[in-house]
């Protein structure tokens, strides 16, 4: 019997997860609640109410779905996957406790002095005069974030005391994140080049995925302030396989071996944001799920089949399963809308994406968009993902920005310098 899927989330990740696993030979109908245009072609978007987990199950049982795959913060921190395991549903993703290392950056940091993982040195707060005595004992520039899930915009790099004290302010006294900024993080800036790495867990065993690396600020030289992600390569030329395996035995395994000992298996994506100092490599931040627009990277390049590796994350069975990625290169160029990332403009016409050759080298991955009176249309910030492949990563970011030119909405945005940071390893 071939298995049915539901797939929690809506952006260019949850279409590039539905999109691999649809290859499976073992995967047969998938919903995607509540999916954008581009799922709906390979699935069926349901609009569900992701925080109500009771309208989840229900839909679950009716439907005799066979895994629930959790994708986004919000859901996992909100024990989505505790509730589905509890109503006896297989879900792909790290329960709320494991989870935690993403959602609270207090955990996160502590969690990796415990288990002795390099990371940024730092003090956490939940007093804000005693924030600020620290603060002015700092180093400038330092580093602040609010503890919990923030949308992405809870880290400032303050350049100076008056810059670190005003935000400081915003976060703990007039609470402009709520609830996430009650505690903070002040922490040592971290010089070097930054990269994103991916493990496939089954709270005992890990396989790294390639490294890759994302372009946060909306403008060119890195400049702007910061998105959800503008752009990915994966692999990055310069990460060695024996900084990978590094970065495995000093950073995943460690803490995973931490989380298990302290009653919390990490069984999902564990996606560490990394920054590859003159010391080696150091944690800025833990993610609990897959990246995006790492993960439309990356699935262009994995080979095996997905769905077998989520069971076996999930039967904790990692260790005897072959995973095996393509040799190629890829990348996955993000087009913004008119405003973004302080606004969006909705309703805006997609045209071009049918002149597109349908080779193998580009495939458009769906975020922001929706089909209205049967047009395609934008619907959010992050509209769509023009992921490729190439035997080099000149050829792949060429194949890419090939296609883009042939795609257009009014106020379109996107990076031409995707891939071409001239940073390398720090010396
Ligand atoms: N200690 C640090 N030193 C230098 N840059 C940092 C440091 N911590 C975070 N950053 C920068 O800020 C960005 C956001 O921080 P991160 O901890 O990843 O939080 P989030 O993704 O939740 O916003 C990082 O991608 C990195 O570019
Ligand atoms: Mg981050």
């Amino acid at each position: 019997m071939k298995k049915k899927i539901l797939i929690i989330g809506s952006g260019g990740r949850e279409h590039a997860i539905s999109w691999k696993l649809k290859q499976s030979p073992r995967v047969g109908k998938l919903f995607i609640a509540p999916g954008n245009y581009g799922t709906s072609q390979i699935g069926e978007n349901e609009s569900l109410d992701i925080t109500n987990h009771k309208e989840i199950i229900n839909f679950c049982k009716s439907e005799k779905i066979d895994l629930v795959v959790v994708t986004p913060d919000d859901p996992l921190a909100a024990g989505l996957v505790n509730d589905l395991k509890k109503a006896r549903i297989r879900a792909f993703g790290p329960t709320r406790e494991a989870a935690q290392i993403e959602a609270s950056k207090v955990y996160a940091k502590k969690l990796m002095q415990r288990a002795g993982v390099p990371t940024a040195r730092f003090k956490s707060f939940s007093d804000f005069k005693k924030a600020l005595v620290f603060l002015k004992t700092q180093k400038f520039p330092c580093v602040l974030k609010a503890s919990g899930l923030a949308l992405g915009k809870g880290v400032t790099i303050a350049k100076n005391i008056l810059e670190a004290q005003k935000v400081l302010e915003e976060v703990m006294v007039k609470k402009v994140f709520g609830a996430a900024g009650r505690s903070v993080v002040i922490e040592e800036y971290l010089e070097g080049a930054e990269i994103s790495i991916h493990a496939f867990c089954d709270g005992k065993s890990t396989v790294l995925f390639p490294s890759s690396q994302d372009h946060k600020q909306i403008h060119e030289g890195d400049n702007g302030p910061n998105t959800g992600g503008m752009g990915t390569i994966a692999p990055v030329p310069w990460v060695s396989a024996k900084l990978l395996r590094e970065i495995k035995t000093t950073i995943v395994e460690p803490i995973l071996a931490t989380l298990k000992k302290e009653g919390r298996e990490f069984k999902g994506i564990l996606y560490p944001g990394l920054m590859i100092t003159k010391d080696g490599p150091k944690v800025l931040e833990f993610n609990a799920r897959f990246g995006d627009p790492e993960t439309q990277s990356y699935m262009r390049l994995l080979k095996s089949d997905l769905y077998e590796i989520f069971e076996s994350c999930i039967d904790g069975t990692l260790e005897k399963t072959k995973i095996s990625w393509r040799k190629n290169s890829a990348c996955c160029i993000v087009l913004a809308s008119n405003g973004y990332p302080a606004s969006s403009t909705k309703g805006i016409p997609i045209t071009g994406l049918d002149k597109l050759n349908r080779s193998q080298k580009i495939v458009v991955f769906h975020a922001g968009t929706k089909l209205v009176s049967d047009k395609l249309v934008t619907n959010g910030g992050r509209v769509l993902g023009v992921a490729a492949v190439g035997a080099t990563l000149n050829q792949a970011l060429r194949a890419a920005y090939g296609a883009i030119k042939k795609i257009h909405f009014a106020g379109m945005q996107y990076r031409r310098d995707i891939g071409r940071r001239k940073l390398s390893f720090p010396t």
